[in-house]
């Protein structure tokens, strides 16, 4: 489970905060989609969660634990595909997930065993020998989410998992994800791509300039605005007020 309370986060000299008391639960075998257009305060809210930064005020409780004062017990219970690429380039596909799976304190049994299950499922296996960076975008991020994964982690947390990915890259993810869920496993995602949260997600916040705008199943959403595509709902809600700043 995961639970923002009030969560608020100001960086520096800013007169603005970038996350504003933000206030959501998501309980465990839910996929959330958290929406929003760029510089909404997607990533900062994820980098609470995870215990990149402290909330200026507020709380992020990961598993009924709070990030700001168990930030290491919090991160094992998470496994996080973050937004950037900067990763270990110099390791190979296999060295890199030997390595994720000793900061996780995973035996080498359990280690074998995933490794090959989730090389196999994200068709990475040929791949893996490889040093990754000769590998592609795709790869990349594919990589990134059998690093995240390795410890099968009770929460997955991704920051626009989609981006980069090919269609099938895409579909085996979001695959992946509703089967962690329905294992039991909460899984927190940002996006700005409204297809993907239509159809995968069970709950959807939108958030904008740092503030939940509403929240809902997807349907819900849709029902409340009349019925128009969550796109049609994501565009009226995020059109009015200040343009967002750049990323
Ligand atoms: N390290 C930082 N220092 C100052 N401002 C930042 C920093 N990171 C993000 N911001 C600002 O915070 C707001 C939210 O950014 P971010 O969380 O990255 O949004 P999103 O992930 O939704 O695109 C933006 O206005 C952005 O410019
Ligand atoms: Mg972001």
């Amino acid at each position: 489970m995961i639970q923002f309370i009030e969560a608020t986060k100001v960086y520096g000299h800013s007169d603005r905060a970038a996350l504003d008391h933000l206030t959501l639960t998501v309980p465990q075998g839910c996929v959330y989609g958290f929406l929003g257009p760029n510089g909404a305060g997607k990533t900062t809210a994820i980098r609470l969660l995870t215990g990149a930064l402290k909330p200026t005020s507020g709380t992020v409780l990961v598993e009924g634990i709070n990030v700001a004062d168990e930030p290491v017990k919090a991160k094992q219970k998470i496994g996080f595909v973050p937004d950037s690429q900067e990763m270990y380039d110099k390791l190979t596909g296999y060295e890199y997930i030997g390595f994720m799976a000793d900061v996780f304190g995973v035996s080498k049994q359990d280690r074998a065993e995933r490794a090959e299950k989730y090389l196999k499922m994200f068709e990475l296996a040929d791949a893996a020998g490889q040093r990754i960076q000769s590998y592609s975008r795709g790869m990349k991020q594919k990589i990134a989410v059998i690093g995240a994964l390795i410890h099968e982690p009770p929460v997955w947390v991704l920051d626009e998992p989609m981006v980069g990915l090919d269609p099938r890259a895409s579909f085996l993810l979001k695959e992946e994800m509703r089967r962690r869920a329905e294992a039991g496993a909460t899984v927190f995602f940002s996006t700005h791509v409204l297809e993907v949260a239509e159809k995968l997600c069970d709950q959807v916040g939108i958030i904008q300039r740092g503030k939940l705008l509403c929240e809902g199943t997807p349907e819900e959403l849709q029902h409340r605005a009349g019925d128009e595509s969550l796109e049609q709902v994501f565009l009226e809600m995020t059109a009015s007020g200040e343009e967002a700043k750049d990323e």
